[in-house]
């Protein structure tokens, strides 16, 4: 057998294996077109869809068929509630974490700055955050990203907000990272998987989770094991123990199995930048995905015209698990 038939052998069965979800059908959330959507979440105890526009300094809740907003004066990467405390929630401002009181059923908020990051690092930001089983907050940094997406590496670093010191100083935990993303736990608490997306991996580590702490680094999954363009951007677990990767510059999202680090599926989405993804709705049943339409060409809209929204995915015969809240230790006076 020749060499070239090999090689195309060997990608139909890889093929074989990952399912295409062309049955799913997926709804634009509302006909609002994001600049920069991310950090999907879902509240659970509420029915409700949260998420950012980063560059619109934004963060918005969908509720009852309703779209409203906050705005704010700079980026606004992430938007997690407190435990405990109805209408808390923890934002990513710029390089300050800072808390949002924002009730269902109000129109005014008030926002107080609780600490702020990477002080030699002008021009970083907030990316994106999760907290994890045990409710302690994890928030990575990156740097600039110039008009045409340039990123300078390793100005980013992964944080974890450590209710000992509260907001006396932020636990530094992964120095140098690029471009902080994506952030899933499995189910019973023994590991973590993280994305810098620059370095096109999922890396998974021990999780310890009496201490909340993480070790022993290790690469997961490689987009260049099953050639996926582009780099993996957020990710969510499922109630499988299987993860979730938004692809940007992939126009998909993977479905990469937590067992075996295989692929499982893709699910094709119209809009090549896909920023993030979540499980919602009343039964966990939906997949909410984020899209960016910044930098879109008129062409590329018309390949592409899901670019910018956030869409809701039914029918992928897939359950989520309920995203976490942030303990409230830290939170009491507030
Ligand atoms: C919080 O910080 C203290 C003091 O630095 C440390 O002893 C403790 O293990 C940390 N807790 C977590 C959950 O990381
Ligand atoms: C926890 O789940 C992982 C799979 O996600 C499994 O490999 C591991 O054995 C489990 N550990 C315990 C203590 O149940």
């Amino acid at each position: 057998m020749s060499v070239l038939k090999c090689i195309v052998l060997l990608n139909w069965a890889a093929m074989a294996y990952a399912v295409n979800y062309n049955e799913a059908s997926i709804r634009e959330v509302t006909d609002n077109v994001m600049v920069h959507g991310e950090g999907p979440f879902w509240d659970l105890e509420n029915n409700v869809l949260y998420f950012v526009d980063i560059s619109e300094h934004r963060v918005y809740r969908f509720y009852q068929n309703r779209l409203e907003h906050v705005k704010f004066d700079e980026d606004v990467s992430f938007v997690i509630p407190v435990a405990g405390q109805q209408g808390l929630f923890v934002i990513g401002l710029g390089t300050t974490l800072s808390s949002l009181r924002w009730n269902l059923n109000e129109n005014t908020h008030k926002v107080t700055g609780l600490v702020t990051v990477d002080h030699n690092k002008p021009g970083n930001r907030w990316n994106d955050a999760k907290a994890d089983n045990n409710g302690y907050l994890w928030a990575g940094t990156m740097g600039f990203e110039d008009a045409a997406g340039n990123i300078p590496p390793n100005r980013g670093t992964l944080y974890k907000l450590n209710d000992t010191g509260c907001f006396q100083n932020l636990d530094p935990i992964l120095p140098g990272v690029s471009v902080s993303n994506g952030l899933a736990w499995n189910e019973n608490g023994t590991r973590m998987y993280y994305i810098d997306s620059p370095t096109k991996q999922i890396v998974l580590f021990d999780y310890d989770p009496s201490t909340a702490s993480i070790s022993n680094r290790r690469t997961f999954y490689d987009f260049k094991t099953d050639n996926i363009p582009g780099v993996p951007d957020g990710m969510t677990i499922d109630a499988n123990d299987n993860l979730w990767i938004a692809n940007y510059d992939g126009a998909q999202v993977l479905h990469v199995s937590g067992s075996s680090a295989k692929l499982l599926g893709k699910l094709k989405i119209m809009a090549e930048k896909v920023s993030s993804v979540t499980f919602g709705g009343p039964k966990l049943d939906k997949l909410y995905v984020t899209t960016i339409s910044r930098g879109v060409t008129p062409e590329k809209f018309n390949e592409y015209p899901m670019s910018g929204k956030v869409l809701e995915v039914s029918g992928l015969g897939v359950v989520g698990k309920p995203n976490r809240r942030i303990r409230g230790k830290c939170f009491r006076l507030l």
